[in-house]
């Protein structure tokens, strides 16, 4: 047996690494390792509180709603009334707690329509796209659809198809030609 443990001086030298290396697992899980976690989970248990004693930024759909009934009623019946008001507006907590405090500053009336109707094969195909370049004219969606209720009666144009102008959105229709009436 003696003869077996002759050289052991380099299994202690591992042990005591090992060892060493657990002392020091110990010391830095103590040390790293937040107060609370665990508690409930697989996270921190402070974490919670920390979210809720963060600021609000976003007032919501139903601030919007309570003070704007005028912008509700033109959104009333459009495909734009399921975005909240914030998803274009941005978020106006502190508008909505003080109107006088912060007055929200009027969208892009092209970037931010682009951002959602940009066309891009990513997207999905419930939403409309369309191609700027093809589309209206250069200058604010604006100028035609409304903001709150952008639908147009007519059909959507083929595409390539110019589409009238600012002041005439649906375009004058091609002139018909004389058609023969036979007898
Ligand atoms: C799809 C994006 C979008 C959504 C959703 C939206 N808005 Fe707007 N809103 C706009 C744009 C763009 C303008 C600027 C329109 C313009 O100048 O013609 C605007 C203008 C306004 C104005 C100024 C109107 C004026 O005549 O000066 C108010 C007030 C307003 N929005 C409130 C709201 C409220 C309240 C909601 C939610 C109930 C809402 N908006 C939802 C895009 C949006
Ligand atoms: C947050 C994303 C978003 C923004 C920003 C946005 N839209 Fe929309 N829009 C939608 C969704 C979703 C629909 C419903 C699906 C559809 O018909 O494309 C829609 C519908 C439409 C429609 C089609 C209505 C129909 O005939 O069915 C038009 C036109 C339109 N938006 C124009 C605009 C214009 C102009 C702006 C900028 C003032 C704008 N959108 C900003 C998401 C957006
Ligand atoms: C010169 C007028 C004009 C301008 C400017 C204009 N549009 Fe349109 N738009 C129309 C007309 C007309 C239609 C066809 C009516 C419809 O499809 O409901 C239309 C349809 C749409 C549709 C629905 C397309 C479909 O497949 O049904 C979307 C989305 C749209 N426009 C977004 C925009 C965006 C975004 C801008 C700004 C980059 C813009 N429009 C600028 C006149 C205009």
């Amino acid at each position: 047996m003696r003869e077996l443990f002759k050289d052991k001086e380099h299994l202690v030298r591992v042990a005591a690494l090992a060892v060493a290396g657990f002392l020091v697992f110990l010391l830095a899980k103590a040390r790293l390792v937040p107060a609370g976690f665990g508690a409930y989970g697989h996270f921190r248990a402070g974490a919670l509180d920390d979210n809720r004693a963060r600021p609000l930024v976003f007032a919501g759909r139903q601030a919007g709603a309570d003070c704007h009934e005028d912008i509700v009623k033109a959104r009333h019946g459009s495909k734009h009334a399921a975005i909240g008001c914030e998803t274009c507006h941005g978020p106006l907590e502190k508008h909505a707690a003080d109107p006088s405090a912060l007055t929200p500053e009027r969208p892009d009336q092209r970037d931010l329509c682009l951002g959602c109707h940009h066309e891009n094969a990513a997207r999905p195909a419930f939403i409309r796209q369309v191609n700027p370049q093809d589309h209206g004219e250069p200058g604010p969606c604006t100028a035609c659809h409304k903001a709150h209720h952008p639908e147009m009666e007519e059909p959507a144009p083929a595409a390539g198809a110019v589409v009238g102008t600012a002041a005439d959105p649906h375009g004058a229709p091609p002139a018909q030609p004389a058609q023969e009436v036979k007898q």
